[in-house]
C-alpha cells in the first residue's frame, strides 16, 4: 500500500486529522506567544510583526499552514460524508435517541466538532480580513503599525464581544479535539496518556485564556488605560 493509499483509508484519515489538528494547535501557541508582545507596547509588537513578515521563510510557513488547514478540513468533510453514506439509518435513529442512549455521546461530540470547526473556519476568514489584509498603517520608522490597527479594531466593544465568543468556541473545539486526537493516534498508556492529556488541556486553557485577555486588554489601551 502506498502512503497516499494509506492516507485515504478511514484510519489513515483519522490520523491525518489528528496530526494536522495538533500542528494547528502548535501554530496557535506560537501565535499567542507573539501576540502577547502587544502587552509590551507598540515598539515591541510592531518590530516582532515586521521581523516575522519580512523573513522570506514566512511564505514557506504560510503555505505549510494553508496546506495543513485545508487537509484538516478536507479530511473531516470526507469522513463525515463517508459516515453518512455508510450508516444513513443509524443517523436517523440517533436523532431521537440521543438523550437516552449513552453510546450516542460520541455522536454529540462529533456534531459539536463540526459546528465549532465550521465557526472556526469562518472566524479565521474574517480575522485575516481584519488584520492581515486590514488597513495598512505605517509607523514613523516606515514599518507596519499593526499595533495601531489592533487598538482601532478592539476599541469597538462589538469586536471585543465577537472575539470572546469566538475564543470560547475555539476553546471547545481544541478541548474535544485533543481527546479525539489521542484516541485516533492510539495513545493508550496507563501512566503517560493521562499525563499527556493533562498537559494538552493546560495548553488548551492557556491558549484560550491568553486569547481571551488580548481583546479586553486592547480595549482598555484604546480607552487610554495601561
Ligand atoms: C485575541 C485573539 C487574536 C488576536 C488579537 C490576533 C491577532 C492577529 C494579528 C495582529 C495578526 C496579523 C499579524 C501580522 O501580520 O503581523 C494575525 C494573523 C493571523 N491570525 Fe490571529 N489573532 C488572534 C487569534 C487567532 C486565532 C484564534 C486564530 C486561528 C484559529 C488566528 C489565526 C491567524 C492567522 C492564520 C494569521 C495569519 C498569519 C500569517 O499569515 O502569518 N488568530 N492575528
Amino acid at each position: 500500500m502506498t502512503l497516499l493509499q494509506a492516507a485515504s483509508t478511514s484510519v489513515g484519515s483519522k490520523i491525518l486529522i489528528a496530526f494536522t489538528g495538533l500542528a494547528l494547535g502548535i501554530f496557535l501557541l506560537g501565535h499567542l506567544a507573539g501576540n502577547l508582545l502587544f502587552l509590551a507596547g507598540p515598539d515591541a509588537f510592531n518590530h516582532y510583526s515586521h521581523n516575522l513578515v519580512s523573513n522570506p521563510l514566512v511564505y514557506v510557513a504560510e503555505l505549510g499552514l494553508i496546506a495543513v488547514f485545508l487537509l484538516h478540513i478536507a479530511k473531516t468533510i470526507a469522513g463525515v460524508l463517508a459516515n453518512r453514506a455508510a450508516r444513513p439509518e443509524r443517523y436517523a435513529a440517533k436523532r431521537w435517541a440521543r438523550s437516552k442512549n449513552p453510546k450516542s455521546r460520541k455522536s454529540i461530540a462529533s456534531t459539536t466538532m463540526i459546528l465549532t470547526g465550521t465557526f472556526t473556519l469562518l472566524f479565521v476568514v474574517t480575522h485575516l480580513m481584519t488584520f492581515k489584509f486590514g488597513t495598512y498603517y505605517e509607523t514613523s520608522e516606515g514599518i507596519r503599525d499593526i499595533y495601531r490597527l489592533q487598538v482601532q479594531v478592539f476599541s469597538h466593544p462589538g469586536y471585543v464581544a465577537f472575539y470572546l465568543v469566538a475564543m470560547t468556541v475555539i476553546f471547545f473545539h481544541l478541548w474535544h479535539g485533543l481527546s479525539s486526537a489521542a484516541q485516533s493516534l492510539g495513545i493508550d498508556h496507563p501512566t503517560w496518556t493521562p499525563r499527556i492529556l493533562v498537559l494538552g488541556r493546560v495548553l488548551t486553557a492557556a491558549i484560550a485564556g491568553g486569547f481571551f485577555v488580548l481583546p479586553i486588554a486592547t480595549f482598555f489601551v484604546s480607552r487610554g488605560v495601561r
